[in-house]
């Protein structure tokens, strides 16, 4: 393909090349293991623990062992994983408990395994958002109680950029006995997070949202909380993640960590830009069209845009023919003639789920990127209307 615009980086985002730069060496080089006594692991390891404090440093965590360790932060394979390992870990430390509180929009690496715990006889109750994304925080108030190990809750949703707020909910988990979870794969490297001023007692993020590698991630689990693993092995992350680690990616992650940290305050700014300037062109030059989620309280990045009347599919098979890459929703409910979850949640009509496209930007996207697009859409979209049956039902009446 000649061109291709990527605006799906809440799907994955590319490597970056200072970050492939400092994994290169750990395969065919360095290839150690940090288990090993020998020097040629002992150095490997010595990576994996600055690797640690460049993602700790990312996430706002300053404790470090006597050995300078940020011994909070374990590696994991994904954000999934760390979603798992977390909720596990909590219903393990609050044994008497048999209850899970969490939201009805959040990633499946949460909501599938809330099903699987209700399988296996816990109660779980998913509090609902508005039709702009946000949390009924009555209903969460009412819902964690003496009975709750857990509540968890995304930092931030992954098709709206909704930010929800965490670090009072952990509060409210606390008050009440209960431990709190948050899923911040989509907030990490996108927004300030400052877990030592927050009561948060697990976070986990991945890799391949900021720029390093997939297959990789990181789980935060606050000092003093027992943690049960997932799996059981070696003696690796302190027996809390055996299995001997990904090293080239882990030292990635670390990387990626800091060159979001470094580059957060401007890129911040500069995505708000080109979110805004793509929403505000397509508002001026399509009709019938709605931005969803939080406008106040959202990532960056994110645009989640509903072009009414018209599937969603269709439009990025079209953007696809310019080379622009968006997604109909998360990437895991492609394949599905449903409307997303988190769509359904929100309340949004049949007429706009349906055609409801998220455009994700990334340290790598212009502005150039954004007209480009901007310029095609109203075409795209008058052609799919002319022939959609919906659209033209709605012009009969
Ligand atoms: C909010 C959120 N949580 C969890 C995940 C899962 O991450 P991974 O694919 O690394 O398991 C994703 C991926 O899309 C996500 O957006």
């Amino acid at each position: 393909m000649d061109q291709v615009i990527y605006f799906d980086n809440n799907a994955t985002t590319r490597v970056d090349p200072e970050v492939l730069k400092v994994m290169l060496p750990y395969f065919c080089e360095e290839y150690g293991n940090p288990s090993s006594i020998h020097r040629f692991g002992g150095h490997v390891a010595a990576k994996i623990e600055s690797a640690r404090r460049q993602v700790a440093e990312l996430l706002g965590v300053s404790f470090r062992n006597k050995d300078g360790e940020a011994t909070e932060i374990i590696f994991t394979s994904c954000g999934t994983e760390g979603d798992n390992s977390a909720i596990n870990a909590a219903l393990a430390a609050r044994p008497d408990r048999k209850k899970l509180v969490t939201t009805a929009v959040e990633h499946p690496g949460v909501l599938a395994y809330a099903k699987e715990l209700e399988r296996r006889g816990y109660a779980v109750e998913r509090i609902g958002v508005d039709e702009r994304g946000r949390l009924d925080w009555n209903a969460l108030e009412a819902a964690v109680d003496e009975n709750t190990a857990v509540v968890s809750m995304m930092w931030a949703n992954n098709e709206t950029g909704t930010i929800f707020p965490v670090a009072e909910a952990a509060k409210l988990a606390h008050r009440h006995g209960a431990l709190f979870h948050t899923d911040a794969v989509q907030a990490a490297g996108k927004v300030k997070i400052d877990l030592d001023s927050t009561e948060i007692d697990f976070l986990s993020i991945a890799g391949h949202k900021l720029h390093a590698a997939k297959g990789v991630g990181a789980l935060f689990v606050r000092r003093g909380i027992p943690f049960k693993p997932l799996i059981y092995g070696g003696h690796q992350e302190q027996l809390r993640r055996p299995g001997t680690e990904n090293v080239a990616s882990v030292i990635g992650l670390g990387k990626a960590c800091e060159l979001a940290r470094i580059a957060l305050p401007e890129e911040t700014r500069r995505l708000a830009v080109l979110r805004d300037r793509l929403e505000k062109r397509v508002q001026e030059t399509i009709p019938l069209v709605r931005i969803n989620g939080d406008l106040e309280h959202r990532l960056p990045n994110t645009a989640s845009i509903s072009f009414e009347y018209i599937e969603g599919e269709s439009i990025l098979m079209m953007l696809d023919m310019f080379g622009i890459c968006a997604s109909s929703g998360s990437a895991c409910t492609t394949g599905s003639l449903e409307p997303s979850h988190v769509l359904k949640a929100m309340g949004l009509p049949y007429t706009a789920a349906h055609g409801t496209i998220r455009f994700s930007f990334s340290k790598f996207n212009t502005q150039e990127e954004v007209d480009f697009t901007a310029e095609k859409l109203p075409a795209i979209i008058e052609r799919l209307r002319s022939i959609s049956p919906y659209w033209n039902r709605r012009n009969e009446k």
